[in-house]
């Protein structure tokens, strides 16, 4: 047990309910210096008052005990499990780029993966699809092992790596319909409509050699989206569009989210923006998870994703 942080967390615990030590120790039957005592990490709680204290601010025994709340799971998920990553190591020759990842993805989840530059998101999201052979774990999508099932897995599953691949000289239109074809997909209204989703009802029929940045983005996503997934692994998708653009992906994926219960991983490094639309947030570092929390941990803490992420970056640079 560490004191310490014990200490620490009654001490937030109970300035956020503004009360005194005093109102505290009153209501544990104790005295002022106790709980200042607590507070200081000179000694604890015993179990009987570690119960009284968790019951006072509503928190189970273990996040007191842990020093923190336990933001890790989602209320109300009844989700299926879309996405799960076990264990996962990959190297490139002698260099670990990626270490022992764990997580998993639920239906209508969206899931912000951010890190710094080079910290392996890319690689992370390049051994779920199958494009990187991990050395190490498993990777299952909908319930399928990618090692042994892959091109079942990948039927499911929507995705914007990088930049994406298309045909330069044919239009948007026909990229599109390459990609219904490959899926077997003959619903053309749903085609026109993911067209309109992404606001390319203007320029589908040029080839997509004319486009701008932010156009070849809006194919990609419409393209990600052509066989209805259950899954959508978005590497910085927001990369070239606009500030409309922007709005129009964040109304999109929460829609999908929400109403047809897609669940979404998605890089970025515009930190206000995953904020905005995530639910959860896994935070790498070095190949490494280094926080996998709710996104309610930073509005709770009333600090914005951004601040979390310089907190624990610096942090871990400290130590
Ligand atoms: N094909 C490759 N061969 C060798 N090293 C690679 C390869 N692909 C990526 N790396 C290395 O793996 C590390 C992680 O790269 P990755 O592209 O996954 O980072 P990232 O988190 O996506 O970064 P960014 O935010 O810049 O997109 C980097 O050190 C990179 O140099
Ligand atoms: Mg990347």
């Amino acid at each position: 047990m560490n004191q310490e942080k014990i200490g620490l967390f009654i001490s937030e615990l109970r300035k956020e309910k503004n009360l005194t030590q005093k109102d505290l120790g009153d209501l544990l039957d104790i005295t002022d210096n106790s709980v200042s005592k607590w507070e200081r990490g000179i000694n604890a709680p015993d179990i009987s008052q570690l119960k009284r204290i968790a019951s006072i601010f509503n928190i189970t025994v273990g996040e007191l005990l842990n020093g923190e709340r336990n933001f890790k799971k989602r209320e109300n998920n009844n989700g299926e499990r879309i996405l799960e990553v076990k264990n996962l190591s990959k190297s490139f020759g002698t260099s670990k780029i990626l270490n022992n990842i764990n997580f998993e993805l639920y239906s209508g989840d969206v899931v912000g993966l951010i890190g710094p530059n080079g910290c392996g998101k890319t690689t992370l999201m390049k051994c779920i699809l199958g494009l990187y052979h991990s050395d190490t774990g498993k990777v299952e999508i909908d319930g399928n092992d990618i090692r042994y099932n892959l091109e079942e897995a990948l039927k499911v599953v929507g995705s914007v790596i990088e930049n994406p691949d298309f045909y330069l000289n044919i239009s948007g239109l026909k990229n599109l319909k390459i990609r219904m074809t490959l899926f077997d997909m003959k619903d053309i209204g749903y085609m026109n409509a993911v067209i309109h989703e992404v606001k390319l009802d203007d320029s589908i029929k040029k080839k997509v050699k004319t486009y701008s940045l932010g156009m070849k983005q809006r194919l990609g996503i419409a393209n990600a989206l052509i066989n209805k997934p259950k899954l959508l692994i978005l590497d910085e998708p927001t990369n070239g569009l606009d500030p409309i653009g922007i709005k129009q992906l964040r109304e999109l994926l929460i829609n999908l989210s929400r109403n047809s219960n897609v669940g979404i991983l998605i890089s970025s490094h515009n930190l206000p923006e995953i904020e905005n639309i995530c639910d959860r947030i896994l935070m790498l570092d070095h190949g490494t998870i280094v926080e996998d929390f709710g996104i309610e941990k930073v509005k709770y803490k009333n600090i914005t994703l951004e601040e979390e992420f310089m907190n624990k970056l610096e942090g871990e640079k400290n130590e």
